[in-house]
């Protein structure tokens, strides 16, 4: 393990609904900023290779899980074209707020206030579903992904984006000890969400662990690809036909 991160002895931080969409409520208004400034850009990036790992065609039908401030429903609502449809579900009211605000002059969007854990949302739905960096903030990673699988149609994909655990570079993990909380103090003046951030990161499932759970589920054609010198890595699966 990285030098840098050894000597902190971290347990998971509370994933309670309160808790974190407190958290996400408290920070909402400089999240888009911060994202910019801690990836120097580079989110927009990975963001847009986690949509094309939807592989979805014009007119379907997408679902962005902890959609937050929009950003992937957003690009999902062009690739799947006027003729198709986007939903996104976030459970704080403030990183919605944010997201209607951003994109209102976009028709096929909907926002919903609601929880990744219980999506309310029927069987075989959607014809894509993702979640980008909101997994490691749920209480229940496998329960959160095993709805995702349940709304995605037969044949569609469902995919992960986050930061990555089993990340080797010690600089990475120097930067989101103590450059990121830094950040976050001075843009957002909440080093605790940005101090959460590494330790969620820190605890959070390796990339081959969530890719496992994907197979438990019955994902097929799973594969994982890292971004960002190995600090995030995407997870996709594709739910088959029976399932
Ligand atoms: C780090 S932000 C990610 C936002 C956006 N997906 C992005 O990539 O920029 C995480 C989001 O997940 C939401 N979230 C966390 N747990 C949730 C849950 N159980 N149900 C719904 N939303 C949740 C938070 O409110 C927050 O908006």
């Amino acid at each position: 393990m990285a030098a840098a991160s050894s000597s902190h002895k971290l347990t998971s931080p509370s994933k309670s609904p309160e808790v974190i969409s407190g958290m996400f409520n408290r920070i909402a208004q400089t999240y888009d900023l911060l994202n910019d400034c801690m990836t120097g850009g580079m989110h927009r990036v990975w963001k847009a290779q986690a949509c094309q790992a939807l592989h979805l065609e014009p007119g379907a039908m997408a679902l962005d899980v902890c959609t937050g401030t929009g950003d992937m429903a957003n690009l999902l609502s062009r690739h799947v074209g006027p003729k198709g449809q986007v939903i996104g579900i976030d459970f704080s009211d403030q990183m919605l707020a944010i997201a209607q605000k951003r994109f209102s002059h976009i028709d096929n969007i909907q926002w919903h206030q609601g929880d990744a854990l219980a999506l309310p949302f029927p069987d075989n739905h959607f014809d894509g579903c993702l979640i980008s960096f909101g997994l490691r903030n749920v209480s229940s990673v496998h329960q959160a992904l095993s709805e995702m699988v349940r709304v995605t149609k037969p044949g569609g994909w469902v995919v992960n984006l986050d930061t990555a655990s089993d990340c080797r570079n010690p600089l990475f993990w120097l930067y989101f000890s103590w450059v990121m909380p830094m950040l976050g103090n001075f843009l957002a003046k909440d080093r605790y969400a940005y101090q959460y951030l590494f330790q969620s990161t820190k605890t959070f499932e390796s990339p081959q662990g969530i890719q496992s759970i994907f197979q438990s589920l019955g994902l097929v054609n799973t594969g994982i690809r890292y971004f960002g010198l190995g600090s995030v890595a995407l997870q996709c699966g594709q739910k088959p036909e029976g399932l």
